[in-house]
């Protein structure tokens, strides 16, 4: 194997996003662009001699070849060891895994989330810390400076290597371990879940079905859900992970898995629904004929968690991001534990979950994990509502209108408009915060404005400060609406509009929820401007 240093100069547009870096697939393998990044990677992160990192990916278009690229660059740059899923697949929050079970350096993470894949799609890539978790804002910082001062890169010369076969190889001082992307991943499951009951619950009837999006959660959840557990073969659909994700949008929203809520909504409905993304981190749940919105699911869960084993001592505290609905917060607050409110982006939880302060994390974009992994996680998602219907014997509906009875109902609703030139969507925002001071005491949509601000965070524990995260604006009777704009997406810019809106009347509990948050939609419109400004009828999709 011989070394070789290539002369190179910056590339622009190499900013990480909301969560690492994002493009088109053809410009991450344009000349030179993923060498670039992934030298800044290394660099940003103080080198990687001697260090050992986890690579893997979601199993999208030019997923292998990155790797083959990442591999001959790790041991040019003096790396001692890299631990790859077979074929280069591993989900997202089985990475964080294996970084903090072997205790590396850290890994890289191919994928572009529930972005579509292909050739004419999009690709991405992160790095992890050691503590398996998505880099910091420090970290990302310092590998994008890198990236506007790069002049060179290092890379070997040498064949591929064999990423299908299990076993180790050698590239020059480097040792490749190519290890089953799914071991270690379900033997972590099996030591938090009661897997008896949850075996005991499929056996007796109750039936589901998981739609793995033709993503990275095929392999996982036939081996768990079916192989492990017993749920009937076939209970797994789309399960084997393709490059194009089948031509799909890999989101497991009810407007990308279709196929499932319109099953759910069906007379031949199972007991239980459920799908992942791309990478394996969202998920989302339904019921017979009832969908639970990503922010209800981690209230319920929270609620109900000391039903599972791993979580039986009850949870030291929850977060949600600012955007999630505070669903969560009135269960924390009937125990008695802290509920932290972090920035959009599932780094922000992971000096809470260091430091022990919460258990459970969630997100309004289909996101909910715990401490056993630094990323959100679907498949344990899943696994926790399985063993909590286990335990409770309740069907989905039962559940959920228990806990609406119980806690109140926080109405939510996402309103995303997409593709909208960058410019006009940073003026539009730009023009509310310019209009932030004096919101107080006017009328929006028939609604009386108690409050408006621009989010900021302080991180509790490492007291870094994440400033303009999103405009707030609060309306009497505990209405909220929230305007940001997305940082994942790869053409122009996503305005997101989140609306909630609390009800605590019995008799309120089973509305439709965009005709329950009508006032508060009338209002946003009101005070963005977003439909007359972009010239849209509506959203472009609503959660
Ligand atoms: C990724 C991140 C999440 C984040 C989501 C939405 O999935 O891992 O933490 O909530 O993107 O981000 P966006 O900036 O598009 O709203
Ligand atoms: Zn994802």
């Amino acid at each position: 194997m011989s070394t070789i240093k290539v002369e190179t100069s910056p590339i622009p547009g190499q900013k990480p996003g909301t969560s690492g870096l994002r493009k088109k697939t053809h410009v991450f393998m344009g000349p030179h662009f993923l060498e670039n990044y992934v030298q800044s990677i290394f660099d940003g992160i103080g080198g990687v001699v001697g260090k050992t990192l986890v690579v893997g990916g979601d199993g999208r278009y030019f997923n292998e070849r990155a790797i083959q690229v990442i591999l001959r660059m790790m041991a040019a740059n003096g790396a001692a060891r890299a631990i790859v899923g077979q074929s280069g697949i591993l989900s997202t929050p089985a990475a964080s895994h294996l970084i903090r079970k072997r205790g590396t350096d850290g890994g890289l993470i191919l994928s572009a989330s529930h972005n579509p894949g292909g050739p004419d799609e999009d690709f991405g890539l992160k790095y992890n810390g050691p503590n398996g978790g998505p880099a910091s804002e420090g970290v990302t910082n310092r590998i994008y400076a890198r990236t506007t001062e790069i002049t060179s890169y290092m890379i070997s010369e040498a064949q591929d290597i064999d990423l299908g076969t299990i076993g180790t190889e050698t590239l020059g001082h480097m040792t490749i371990e190519v290890i089953d992307p799914v071991t270690d991943y379900a033997a972590l499951m099996e030591e938090l879940f009661d897997f008896d009951a949850i075996k005991a619950l499929l056996s007796s009837g109750f039936s589901l079905r998981f739609d793995a999006m033709h993503a990275v959660t095929g392999p996982y959840a036939k081996a768990i859900l079916e192989e492990t557990l017993g749920a009937a073969p076939g209970s797994v659909v789309n399960g084997t992970p393709l490059p194009d994700f089948g031509g799909g949008h890999p989101d497991p929203n009810p407007i990308w898995a279709k196929d499932l809520m319109d099953l759910m909504m069906s007379p031949d409905a199972p007991d239980f629904g459920a799908a992942s993304d791309g990478d394996g981190d969202r998920n989302m749940i339904v019921g017979k004929g009832c969908y639970i919105t990503p922010s209800d699911s981690l209230a319920v869960l929270a609620a109900n968690a000391h039903l599972a084993p791993a979580y039986k001592d009850g949870l030291a505290g929850v977060a949600r991001s600012m955007p999630t609905s505070a669903a969560v917060d009135r269960v924390a607050e009937k125990m008695g534990i802290d509920v932290f409110e972090t920035p959009t982006g599932w780094k922000f939880f992971g000096t809470l979950l260091d430091a022990g302060r919460a258990t459970l994390c969630g997100e309004e974009s289909a996101g909910t994990g715990s401490n056993h992994v630094r990323e959100k996680d679907g498949l344990w998602a899943v696994l926790l509502w399985l063993n909590v219907l286990a335990e409770t014997k309740q069907s989905v509906a039962r559940l959920m209108s228990d806990h609406w009875a119980r806690y109140g109902r926080n109405y939510y609703s996402r309103h995303d408009y997409e593709a909208v030139d960058s410019d006009m969507a940073n003026g539009l925002v730009d023009s509310m915060r310019a209009r932030l001071g004096d919101m107080a005491g006017q009328t929006a949509g028939g609604l009386k404005i108690t409050g408006a601000d621009e989010f900021s965070y302080t991180d509790p524990v490492d007291g870094s400060v994440s400033k303009n995260q999103g405009i707030r604006i609060y309306f009497e009777g505990g209405g909220r609406a929230v305007f940001r704009l997305s940082g994942t997406g790869t053409e122009g810019a996503t305005i997101r509009v989140y609306l909630e809106r609390l009800e605590i009347d019995p008799a309120g509990m089973d509305r439709d929820p965009q005709e329950a948050l009508g006032p508060i939609i009338a209002a946003a419109e009101e005070l963005s401007r977003v439909r007359s400004e972009t010239g849209r009828e509506g959203p472009d999709v609503i959660t």
